[in-house]
C-alpha cells in the first residue's frame, strides 16, 4: 500500500459497527480465525492502553528480557488480528505463521469476536479506560492515522464519539459487552487507571492470571521498562517504525500524554455536562464504575 492509496474515507460498517473499508473488506478472514488453546487474547475498545498491556504480557512471556522484546515492533510480536491494509499488513495471515504460544491484539467489540475463542476458551485480557480520556485520546489518534475519516473539530468528534459514529462503534457497548462476558469467561478485567495508580499492582494481577512466578527484580524491570517514559522512546513500541503515510508522528506522536485526566484540558463546562447525563444514561443498570481521574 502506498501512500497515494491512502486518502482517508469514511468508514463502513460490519454487522452495525462502523469500522475501516480494508478491515471490512477481509471480515471473512476474521470469521473464520481459528484461535489456539494456549494463546492469549489482548482485548481493548481503542485508546484504552493496548499497547502498554502488550509490552507488559511480552515482558512476562520473556521472563523480563528487554533484548528479545526489543526483536521486532510490537505489530509484530502481538498482531493486530482484524488488521487489513493492501499490500501492508494483513492480522490473520500473521497470526496462521505464527508459532504457539501467540499473542493476540483485537478490538472487536464482544459479538464480533471469532468464535474460536469461545469454543478453545481462551484465556483473555481486556483493559478498560474512562470514555472521556479515550474520547481526548480517540481524537488525536484519528488525526495522526490516516486510515481514519477526518475527525472534524473537537466538538463534532466528540458527539461522534458518544453517538459510537466512530470506528469499533459504542464505548459504552463495548466495555458493558466485555465486562459482562468476563462473569462466565477466563477474562482479566483492568482498568488504566488501576494501571496508572499502582502499575505493581496490576502488573502481578497479570502474572497471577498467566500462572507465572517471576522474581521481584524481574516485576521491577517489566515496570521499568513498560512506563510511559520507557516506552516513548522505544522504537519497538512507539509506532515511529509505521510508515508516515500511515501513522503521521508529526500531527500527534502515537505515545501522546499518558495520563488520567486529560480530558479536563479538553472538555468545556457544557461538553461535560452533555456528557455526564448521556453517560448516566447509557451505564444505567451496569456495575462497571470508572474513575475519571486519579
Ligand atoms: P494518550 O493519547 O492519552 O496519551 P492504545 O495503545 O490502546 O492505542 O492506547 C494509547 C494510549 O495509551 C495513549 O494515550 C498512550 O499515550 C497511552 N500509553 C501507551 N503506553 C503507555 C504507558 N506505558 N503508560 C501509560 N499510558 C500509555
Amino acid at each position: 500500500m502506498e501512500e497515494e492509496h491512502m486518502p482517508r474515507r469514511e468508514l463502513e460498517s460490519i454487522h452495525g459497527i462502523p469500522l475501516y473499508w480494508c478491515f471490512v473488506e477481509k471480515w471473512g478472514q476474521v470469521e473464520a480465525f481459528q484461535a489456539r488453546p494456549d494463546d492469549l487474547l489482548i482485548s481493548t475498545y481503542p485508546k484504552s492502553g493496548t499497547t502498554w498491556i502488550s509490552e507488559i504480557v511480552d515482558m512476562i512471556y520473556n521472563d523480563g528480557d528487554v533484548e528479545k522484546c526489543k526483536r521486532d515492533a510490537i505489530f509484530n510480536r502481538v498482531p493486530f488480528m482484524e488488521m487489513s491494509a493492501p499490500n501492508f499488513i494483513n492480522g490473520t495471515e500473521q497470526l496462521d505463521k505464527m508459532p504457539s504460544p501467540r499473542l493476540v491484539k483485537t478490538h472487536v467489540p464482544v459479538q464480533l469476536l471469532p468464535v474460536s475463542f469461545w469454543e478453545k476458551d481462551c484465556k483473555m485480557i481486556y483493559v478498560a479506560r474512562n470514555a472521556k480520556d479515550v474520547a481526548v485520546s480517540y481524537y488525536y489518534f484519528y488525526q495522526m492515522a490516516k486510515l481514519h475519516p477526518d475527525p472534524g473539530p473537537w466538538n463534532e468528534f466528540l458527539e461522534k464519539f458518544m453517538a459510537g459514529n466512530v470506528a469499533y462503534g459504542s464505548w459504552y457497548d463495548h466495555v458493558k459487552g466485555w465486562w459482562e462476558k468476563a462473569k462466565d469467561y477466563r477474562i482479566l478485567f483492568l482498568y488504566y487507571e488501576d494501571m496508572k495508580e499502582d502499575p505493581k499492582r496490576e502488573v502481578q494481577k497479570v502474572i497471577q492470571f498467566l500462572g507465572k512466578d517471576l522474581k521481584e527484580e524481574v516485576v521491577n524491570k517489566i515496570l521499568h521498562h513498560t512506563s510511559f517514559q520507557e516506552m516513548k522512546k522505544n522504537p519497538s513500541v512507539n509506532y515511529e517504525t509505521m510508515p508516515s503515510w500511515a501513522l503521521d508522528h508529526s500531527i500527534s506522536p502515537f505515545m501522546r500524554k499518558g495520563i488520567s485526566g486529560d480530558w479536563k484540558n479538553h472538555f468545556t463546562v457544557a461538553q461535560n455536562e452533555r456528557f455526564n447525563r448521556h453517560y448516566e444514561e447509557q451505564m444505567k443498570g451496569s456495575a462497571l464504575r470508572f474513575r475519571m481521574e486519579i
